[in-house]
């Protein structure tokens, strides 16, 4: 996949933040650079379940306008050499300027391994502003048929971007309920989305914790499906455990 990857969702609350977090850790422990941008303006997330609240004095609208170099903005994530956040603005509306947005992204990519912006849900203007320079996309969904329909239609939507290379991501799956018949199973998610499949994380109470005391996620069962979600974006071969095949 490209370098600069966009995190994407249809519905809200799917878990764009969290696999930003996930996906970037797991290739920054591959030895990668990665810098995570949160492109949730208004609202952001990364700043916080980072533990990075307190240190944000300037945002990618700071950067954007010329308030700061963009390296004044950009923060260094404790205890994870290579691993950095660049944080959206408080306001809604502060990035506007779509062309500056792809150049100073663009400029990034050379500069990280990784760029993983991390998108706001659904499909209005953020989005736009948020896959604007993306060479590839991870589109979130829950194991749910409304959620898994709106993955497709934000990948038809990237596509008509030119940001063709998506893969779906299912997170929060709950095979109990798959295997029950009560839940799309993969096979119909893939049809249903339109899209080949990066992974499936599984539903893990840990990463709640996480996010909540502001730290970025180092152990449990999603954690090792992030490595293998990040080991399939460098081109590995990884099969899906036998144990959460639902199908
Ligand atoms: N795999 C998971 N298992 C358990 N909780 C999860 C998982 N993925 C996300 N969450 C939780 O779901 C909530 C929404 O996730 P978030 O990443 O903020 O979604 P989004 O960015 O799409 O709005 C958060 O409280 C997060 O900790
Ligand atoms: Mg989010």
């Amino acid at each position: 996949m490209g370098k600069i990857l966009a995190v994407a969702s249809g519905k809200g609350g799917t878990g764009k933040s969290t696999c930003t977090v996930g996906l970037g850790a797991a290739l920054n422990k591959m030895g990668k650079s990665v810098l995570l941008v949160d492109m949730d303006q208004g609202l952001r997330s990364l700043d916080s379940m980072l533990g990075l609240s307190e240190h944000m004095a300037f945002d990618i609208s700071d950067a954007l306008e010329g308030r700061v170099q963009v390296s004044e903005a950009i923060l260094p994530i404790e205890g994870r050499g290579g691993l950095f956040m660049l944080g959206a603005p408080r306001t809604a509306g502060a990035v506007k300027d779509e062309e500056k947005l792809r150049k100073l992204i663009t400029g990034l990519a050379g500069v990280y391994d990784y760029v993983i912006l991390d998108s706001p849900a659904g499909i209005g203007r953020g989005f736009d502003l948020a896959v604007c320079a993306a060479q590839a996309a991870a589109v979130v969904t829950g194991s749910d048929f409304v959620s898994i329909r709106d993955a497709g239609i934000v990948y038809r939507l990237l596509c008509e971007k030119g940001v063709s290379e998506c893969r779906l991501i299912i997170n929060m799956v709950k095979i109990r309920l798959i295997r029950g018949g009560f839940l799309p199973n993969i096979d119909r998610a893939i049809d249903t989305s339109g899209m080949r499949l990066l992974g499936l994380i599984p539903e893990d109470d840990s990463l709640l914790m996480f996010s909540s005391a502001g730290a970025v996620p180092s152990k449990g069962k999603a954690v090792s499906a992030f490595e293998r979600l990040a080991a399939r974006i460098e081109g590995q071969t990884v099969p899906l455990p036998k144990k959460i095949k639902p199908f």
